[in-house]
């Protein structure tokens, strides 16, 4: 008898904990942000039920999924999303999200920042849109502009299937994230809007961007100071202006980038396909990067190497190096197709290999450029008689 009242206390005690603690972890609750006040009609503030839905999906534990639904539209003025969360959190952002006009902009914040958040998913489900509304900045080349999605101190973050266009600025940054895919994000902007990056990253590692198609006015890919392990796999890219590491070194600072990898990727009139650059007085380094097969259709500066050089200055550079060119096929808008103008202190390690890259008009011939570039051509068109050993 003592021995069952024992045991009946005993789990009258222990088995609602357990419980709980079987309940961390395994849990997936619901936060819709219609649930919280949101309207969405596409003109109503819906920035405040946005706020509420995600403080409560933050706050729960185990696994939250905060649903933006489909089929609606949504107009917020600054959103933050921001950790650390007990949950691990999914956002379905499947509904259409629209930025105010300029005028109504919040400050020339980010439309929507992401910061301090572990494992967070991100999905459109191919429904999903953010819409920036740039054009009303377009026109003031002076403004500070903001970006729509900025991505800061997020780890193991997963983003697929989701539109974004007409951002103000760069769609999205990549800022001291390490971990992070992309997959299936189309942006689009037009060609002649300003400084629309498609995704501009900094002090990020790990990063990779694949089966995504970037039409802007501005890098398709700008990977900026601070950054390593960076990869684009089938990626289309154009109209814009390729992908770009740098520029670095501006306003005589020490910017770093290693290990980029750009594969399969195919660029469309674009003003540049792989590009380097740096600017004049700057220090640091960009290694350790490959672009490997790569089409090209009607591109200006389908390789280039862009340090700006001027014997008149003699001055400090970014050292470019352990650079590789592998697979280029396709067409060149102008006769030079490559193009490796390094500063004098030169850049080592440059290797070219099976490119075929042709004019894309009949008849022309294409070629190629060296300055104190150093390294390795084999088996390219246009033939590259100009590197140094
Ligand atoms: C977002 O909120 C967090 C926490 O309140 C804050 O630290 C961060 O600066 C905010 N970010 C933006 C872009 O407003
Ligand atoms: C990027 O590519 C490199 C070289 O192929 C590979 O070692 C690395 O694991 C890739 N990283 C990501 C995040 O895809
Ligand atoms: C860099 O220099 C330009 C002028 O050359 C200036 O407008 C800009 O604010 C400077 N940026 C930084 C980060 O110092
Ligand atoms: C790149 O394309 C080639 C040829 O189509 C294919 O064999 C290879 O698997 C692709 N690699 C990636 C990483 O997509």
């Amino acid at each position: 008898m003592q021995g069952f009242i024992i045991y009946v206390l005993f789990f009258s005690f222990i088995s609602p904990c357990l419980c709980t603690r079987l309940n961390v972890g395994t849990t997936n609750d619901i936060y819709n942000v219609m649930q919280y006040g949101a309207i969405g009609d596409g003109k109503s503030d819906d920035t405040q039920a946005f706020s509420k839905a995600w403080s409560s999906a933050c706050t729960s534990s185990g696994m939250s999924t905060l649903v933006i639904p489909s089929e609606k539209s949504f107009m917020v003025t600054r959103v933050n999303f921001s950790g650390p969360c007990n949950a691990k959190i999914l956002i379905q952002m499947e509904g259409r999200i629209v930025a105010p006009s300029k005028e109504d902009w919040k400050g020339a914040a980010n439309l929507i920042s992401m910061e301090y958040l572990n494992g967070l998913i991100v999905d459109g489900n191919g429904h999903g849109e953010v819409y920036g509304n740039g054009a009303t900045w377009w026109k003031c080349r002076t403004c500070f502009r903001p970006g729509v999605l900025f991505f800061h101190a997020c780890n193991g973050l997963n983003v697929r299937n989701l539109k974004i266009s007409d951002s103000p600025k760069t769609h999205v940054y990549v800022n001291q994230c390490d971990g992070a895919t992309f997959t299936r994000v189309s942006i689009n902007s037009p060609a002649t809007s300003p400084n629309t990056d498609g995704f501009g990253i900094s002090y990020s590692t790990n990063i990779l961007i694949q089966d995504s198609d970037i039409k802007s006015g501005d890098d398709c890919i700008a990977v900026n100071d601070g950054s390593t392990f960076i990869n684009a796999t089938r990626v289309t890219c154009g109209p814009g202006h390729g992908i770009s590491v740098g520029s670095l070194g501006r306003n005589r600072t020490t910017e770093k980038v290693s290990d980029v990898h750009v594969r399969n990727c195919t660029f469309t009139g674009t003003a540049n396909g792989a590009r380097i650059k740096t600017v004049e007085g700057g220090s640091g380094y960009a290694k350790q990067i490959s672009f490997e097969q790569i089409i090209l259709v009607n591109v200006k500066n389908p390789i280039i190497i862009d340090q700006k050089y001027d014997p008149a200055i003699r001055d400090t550079s970014v050292l470019v190096s352990s650079v590789t060119y592998r697979g280029f096929t396709g067409t060149s808008a102008t006769d030079v197709a490559i193009d490796l103008d390094c500063s004098s202190s030169g850049c080592y390690g440059i290797v070219l290999d099976e490119n075929n890259i042709v004019s894309a008009q009949p008849g022309k011939k294409t070629s190629a450029f060296c300055r104190n570039a150093h390294g390795a051509a084999t088996h390219t068109i246009p033939n590259v008689l100009c590197l140094s050993k």
